[in-house]
């Protein structure tokens, strides 16, 4: 008997610890899998109780801006860096320096200085083209190679790219265009490109899984997420343009206003050790470039060093007003032409 009531003593004991430690709201703008894995792994390592919104970039931006009265979120994690740096700008969120930040890469770093300390990189990718190989075999197409192959009008209605009101995907492809061609024919080009598009898809993966599913037979995407679609065993592969391409510093924020601050700060630090970085590989969600020094790229995941980048100008492309202007060119001069 007094053993029995000593071993529930002990377990109340064991759950007020638990209990005290709070709990976290987390936004998150990677794939759910890998918000739910981090969600499990850091309350498992803490206690600390994380409820999980997940939102493309350009979504998740927007309500934080229509929250800021009232912030409901914490912290937010992933997702394109361009909104990071927009809503550092517009004071929805708040810096922070982290004891980790010392073994991060450079580029994590600077998105941390380019943000005034209020965003810092967790990984980056490179955008390309994802196909789905059989379709494109059964078709008689060959994979497209360049920026110039991709409005060839064999490929009619056979492409997918997401929209870049809800998608930070979306929105680093344009910025891309707009850098490498200069804005009106970046603009020029994406009209010539709608016929061979077949939709705008609201989230940024959501074109290379309708590629897995042979809904498309190709992608305009993170190539990363067409090798995470190649190892769930689809016939998916992916190639870059030959014309350079752009890239994502996929960062993370603490929100301005956040009442769970120092459990927003704890998640901030675990996040950027090598065992979270690893988690996102473990579940095979995560095949960008990590942005712990220490942390390993997955075999088979894009090696940013061989892929021909732009100098993508973060400073400019995230800036709030620079985003806002071209993604209402977007609506006006694309997203409205007929289907
Ligand atoms: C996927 C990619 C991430 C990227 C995110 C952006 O999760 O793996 O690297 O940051 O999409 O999502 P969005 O829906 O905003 O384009």
């Amino acid at each position: 008997m007094v053993r029995l009531i000593s071993l529930a003593v002990l377990a109340c004991l064991a759950s007020v610890p638990a209990r005290a430690q709070g709990v976290l709201n987390l936004y998150c703008s990677v794939q759910i899998e890998w918000c739910q894995a981090a969600a499990t792994n850091f309350q498992r390592e803490t206690g600390i109780r994380v409820n999980v919104t997940q939102r493309g970039s350009g979504e998740t931006l927007a309500a934080i801006r229509a929250e800021a009265q009232n912030p409901r979120g914490d912290l937010w994690f992933g997702g394109t860096g361009d909104p990071h740096l927009a809503a550092a700008e517009e004071n929805l969120t708040q810096a922070y320096e982290s004891p980790h930040a010392g073994q991060l890469q450079p580029w994590a770093l600077a998105q941390h200085r380019q943000s005034g300390g209020r965003a810092i990189g967790v990984y980056a990718g490179a955008v390309g083209f994802g196909f789905n190989s059989e379709l494109l075999q059964r078709r008689g197409l060959a994979p497209p190679r360049s920026w110039a192959d991709l409005v060839d009008p064999r490929y009619r209605g056979e492409i997918q790219v997401a929209n870049p009101n809800s998608s930070g995907t979306a929105y680093v492809i344009i910025a891309t265009l707009v850098q490498l061609m200069g804005e009106d024919r970046a603009f020029a080009y994406l009209r010539e490109l709608h016929p061979n598009i077949n939709a705008y898809a609201r989230s940024g993966t959501g074109p290379i899984k309708a590629v897995a599913r042979g809904e498309t037979a190709i992608s305009l995407s993170f190539v990363h997420d067409a090798v995470t679609e190649k190892n769930a065993g689809f016939p998916v592969g992916w190639t870059t343009p030959t014309e350079g391409t752009g890239f994502e510093i996929g960062s993370m924020s603490i929100l301005r206003g956040a009442r769970n601050l120092a459990q927003a700060r704890r998640f901030y630090d675990w996040a950027l050790t090598v065992e979270a970085q690893r988690l996102g590989f473990d579940i095979g969600k995560q095949l960008q470039t990590p942005s712990n020094r220490a942390a390993p790229l997955t075999e088979g995941a894009p090696d940013l060093t061989v892929i021909r980048l732009i100098d993508y100008d973060f400073a400019r492309y995230g800036r709030s007003a620079e985003r806002r202007r071209l993604i209402e060119r977007w609506d006006r001069e694309i997203g409205a032409l007929p289907r």
